[in-house]
Order: C-alpha cells, then structure tokens, then sequence
C-alpha cells in the first residue's frame, strides 16, 4: 500500500503533517512519540525578530472548535535556524517545512533567504487573522498576495515556496491564482477563520484581541470546499487545512485536491491525533480499494 506523497520533488513518507502553531518546533512533541512517523512538519510562524505575541486571554473554547489569537508570539527566525531546525534534525528524518510571517515586504524577504537553506519547504504566512499591518493583510488582496509572493520565491531559490491562503475572503480561487501567476510553488489552505466570542458576564470579548482565528472541526467543510474550489481552478499542489481530525478527513481532503493535509487544532485537544492518523489509514484505504494514496489525489 503506498501512503508516500511529493510536494514539488520533497517526499513524504505519507500525507500527514502538524499544522503550524499547533506543534511548536517538533520538538516539544519529541517525548509523545517518534516523530517520524509524520510526512512533514510545519513549524510555529517565524518573524524577523521574536514576539512575545498578544496580551492574554487569547483562546477561547466554540463547540467544535476554538479560537485563538496568539499573534505570532516565537523566537525569531535566527533562533529557528541556529537552534529549532538543527535539534529537530537531529530527531526528525521527514520533511521540515518553516512557516515565515511578516509586517512588510522586506521582512518577508529576509526571513525567507535565512530559512530557505535550512528547511524543506518554505510555508508563507500571509494569513494571519491577528496581528495588524502584516499577516493577512497581504493575503486578503490579489496584487499584495501576487507582489509578496514574487519577492519571496526569489528569496527562496530552489525551496519550494507555498503560500498560506486566508479564507477571510470573497473569493479564495482569485487569491490562489494570483499567487500562482507570482511563481508559488505550492499553495496551504485555510489559514483560521476570523471569528469571536463574548463573555456575556464581564460583557467584554472573550480574547483580549476582540478578534481572532476560528479552527477546529467545525470548519472542515469550509476548508474541503475551499480546497476542492481552488484544485479546480490552479495547477500547484496544495496542503489542505482546516479541522482535520481523522483519516478519514485526510482522504477526503486528498479527493477534493489536497496533496498533503495538515492537521491543526486537534493536535491541541488530542496531542496523539498525527499518530493515531498515520495508523488508521492503511486499514481505510484497505477498506476503501485505495493502493495509492497519488490515485485519489483530486478526483472530486
Ligand atoms: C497566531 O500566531 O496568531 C496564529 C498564526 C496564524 O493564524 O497564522
């Protein structure tokens, strides 16, 4: 049975990859389990300098799902370069994919020429629904999505370039096709969904923030129509994310046109969901007359 995948050339030993900003660097997790058993991991958004991130309370619990607005609290790319990427190496055999945040152009760039050369894949964030100036502000307008997503594939060489869409938009597919038009070689959907919750006794907001992103189960047939939506429509391959928690979500994702599916909050509620994932699939694709995981990809 061949669970095996490629995104632009990386290999996978299968699908499954931990979402960005629900797996640390890999290497919190180390203890849990064998991390080699993930095809990839997406590590926490780094920004040129480190964050502390928003004030707290930044998560709230929905039905199904959560909210958070964490603001790309991390160490700054140069501790992920000189630091979290050579530990998780040492541990981790799959592949590395770096998650790079900005607040201007520049910053991108910058952090794009440090964490190409150290990682597998390069994951650009221009989706994050909760910091202001920077995040998704360039992935919620064509022509900033197309002019951020230019610079940062020179930056990357021969990295390849993915690029986070937000699903905070009228038309995700205009997005897409912009950023494939700029040189991405690849295409991550959904960033969260912007959202909010109300503490009815304070009558404040739940997050400090007001705002922040919604992920989770519930938003898994959002993210399903978005990913089919945009398979359609362009030619990369694509990561679809968005409330994945089971094998089963993860060939439906591949149906609807994901190459690889990342898997985001469940990893919060259930730290051992990856695992249990990568376990269960065999036996679906057993059931389902799957031999190759390449044969189901977009077939919806
Ligand atoms: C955050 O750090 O605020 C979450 C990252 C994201 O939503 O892109």
């Amino acid at each position: 049975m061949v669970t095996e995948v490629k995104l632009c050339g990386v290999a996978l030993k299968n699908p499954v990859v931990p979402a960005s900003g629900t797996f640390g660097f890999g290497l919190e997790m180390a203890g849990v389990y064998d991390l080699n058993l993930l095809g990839g991991i997406s590590l926490k958004g780094s920004t040129r300098e480190a964050r502390f991130g928003n004030e707290c309370p930044r998560i709230a619990e929905t039905p199904d799902g959560m909210i958070n607005s964490v603001g790309l609290q991390n160490p700054g790319v140069d501790a992920l370069v000189n630091d979290k990427i050579p530990a998780l190496r040492k541990i981790y055999s799959g592949a590395v994919i770096a998650n790079i945040s900005g607040f201007s152009i520049e910053e991108y760039v910058a952090c794009c020429e440090k964490a190409a050369p150290h990682c597998d894949i390069v994951e650009l964030n221009v989706s994050c629904p909760n910091v202001h100036g920077g995040g998704m502000a360039f992935g919620t307008d064509a022509s900033s999505a197309a002019r951020v997503t230019r610079a940062a594939k020179q930056a990357c060489g021969s990295t390849p370039l993915f690029v986070k869409l937000s699903p905070n938009v009228t038309d995700i597919v205009s997005i897409a096709k912009a950023v494939e038009d700029a040189g991405a070689d690849g295409l991550t959907l959904i960033n969260t969904i912007l959202g909010m919750r109300i503490d009815i006794r304070r009558r404040t907001p739940v997050v400090a923030a007001r705002y922040g992103g919604f992920s989770g189960r519930a938003v898994f047939p959002v993210a399903l129509r978005m990913v089919n939506q945009v398979a359609k429509a362009c030619s990369l391959p694509l990561m679809g994310c968005g409330g994945v928690s089971s094998a089963r979500d993860v060939i439906e994702m591949m149906m609807a046109g994901a190459t690889a599916v990342q898997v985001g909050a469940e990893n919060l509620r259930n730290p051992l969901v990856c695992k249990q994932i990568v376990e269960e699939l065999p036996a679906l694709m057993q059931s389902l007359g799957i031999k190759d995981l390449n044969e189901i990809i977009g077939i919806v």
